[in-house]
């Protein structure tokens, strides 16, 4: 097991180039999963996440070959029907053969997803949804059983406008005959990436990017070629490392439109944020001002940049509130950031950030994705030196960091954890 080794108190300068997003390469390798042939997926991030995605298609019997940032996924011939445990257990999104399985097959057995480190995360959505598209769900020994033989167009309303429930509703229902209206879908774009790989594969698809979307199913799906979107949280990541240590750093192949509100808060935490086309030029003298944030589904501020906010706020003049609605008890990274010298108090889904602390190196734990990339980014901004233990949680989601931030001069690197 590896842990990163970081010696802050350095600003950081120059460019990094953002991968392609961890959450839209997931669900776009299962729609591969519908339509006989080779699909080709290009800017896909080298990622743990995605190798555990990859396994998941190939015991499909789906052929998977990697190039550099492209990847080719031949669905000619579906072999199994099944998604393992060991699989699903490690990463949630394995979840998407789901849809993707009875839209190709009219059947499907896939493990159901187990918690994680913040507490319960149910399927109850998906599974409501399938039912509605006329697709008998049962749970046997830990798995969905999923039969669509009677699987036809519907009109559903999601509770809440789940990411995973709308990919998984979307994969079935473009195979469902006749119409179907999902409402209150999830607006996030690796949602709108997928929708729009549909289309581009053949299936009548309107309202890509608004909270309902209207299918025609039923309609033969070709394998396409198509492109990842950027990593936005990649991208806000770093963001939040130059806000934090100081510097001058461009985020190269970005989009804008996808961290508006993130670009929005940190321009009145005092960083300076110069965009054009698809380079985020950011800039800050790690002078901040407290920034409240309440995270919401998109548009809204994204919980996958709450923790990397809150390490930011370590050095703002003053107190703000950080609150997580989506995953009120996503904040494992708190005890974790204290031992770094961070003053924040917890009240229910309520951080209170208050700075600026001068933050001291040390020993600290990684506990999940997000959390990790919060005590990297302490660490570049505290003094002495920090080892950070099982970033194996890091390499799910974040492409050759330690690179990306040495060669915006950071002193950080990777070493074996005895
Ligand atoms: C996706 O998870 C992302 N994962 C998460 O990013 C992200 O935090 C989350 O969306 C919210 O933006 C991927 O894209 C692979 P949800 P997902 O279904 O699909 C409740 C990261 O760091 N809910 O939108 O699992 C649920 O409990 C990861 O990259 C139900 O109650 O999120 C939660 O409170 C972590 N029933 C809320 O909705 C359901 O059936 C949002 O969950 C489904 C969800």
């Amino acid at each position: 097991m590896d842990k990163l080794v970081i010696e802050g108190g350095r600003e950081l300068k120059g460019e990094v180039r953002i991968a392609g997003a961890k959450n839209a390469a997931l669900p776009l390798m299962a729609a591969a999963i519908l339509a006989p042939g080779q699909t080709t997926l290009h800017n896909v991030p080298d990622l743990v996440d995605v190798g555990t995605m990859a396994e998941v298609l190939e015991g499909l019997g789906i052929s998977v070959d990697r190039r550099n940032d492209a990847m080719a996924l031949d669905a000619t011939t579906i072999t199994s029907d099944t998604a393992p445990y060991e699989l699903v257990k490690t990463m949630r999104a394995s979840f998407y053969a789901l849809g993707a399985l009875v839209g190709r097959l009219g059947r499907a057995k896939v493990s159901l997803p187990g918690g994680c480190a913040w507490g319960p995360r149910p399927v109850d959505i998906h599974l409501k949804g399938l039912e509605a598209l006329g697709v008998k769900t049962q749970l046997d020994r830990g798995y969905i059983l999923a039969d669509a033989r009677k699987m036809r167009g519907c009109r559903f309303v999601l509770d809440f406008p789940s990411v995973g429930a709308s990919v998984n509703l979307l994969l079935a229902a473009v195979a469902a005959k006749g119409e179907t209206v999902l409402e209150n879908v999830a607006r996030e774009p690796e949602v709108t990436n997928l929708a729009r790989m549909l289309i581009a594969m053949g299936a009548p698809i309107e309202g890509a990017g608004t909270t309902a979307f209207h299918i025609e199913g039923g309609h033969s799906l070709n394998a396409v070629d198509f492109h990842v979107i950027p990593d936005r949280i990649e991208a806000g990541t770093y963001l939040a490392a130059v806000g934090r240590a100081g510097g001058d750093v461009t985020l190269v192949g970005a989009n804008p439109d996808h961290l508006s509100i993130i670009l929005d808060r940190s321009v009145e935490a005092g960083l300076k944020i110069a965009v054009r086309n698809d380079r985020i030029r950011v800039q800050s003298s790690g002078k901040l001002h407290p920034v409240d944030i309440q995270t919401e589904v998109f548009p809204g501020f994204a919980t996958d940049m709450q923790a990397q906010w809150i390490a930011m706020m370590t050095g703002a003049e003053g107190s703000c509130l950080v609150e997580d609605t989506i995953y009120p008890d996503r904040f494992t990274h708190v005890p974790e950031l204290i031992r770094l010298g961070a003053n924040i108090a917890m009240r229910d889904n309520i951080a209170q950030v208050t700075g600026p602390v001068k933050l001291v190196g040390a020993p600290v734990m990684s506990t999940d994705l997000r959390a990790s990339a919060s005590l990297v980014i302490a660490a570049l901004a505290a003094k002495g030196r920090t080892e950070i233990s099982r970033i194996y949680h890091l390499d799910r989601g974040y492409e050759r960091l330690e690179e990306k931030f040495a060669v915006l001069g950071a002193k950080i690197w990777r070493e074996e954890d005895e």
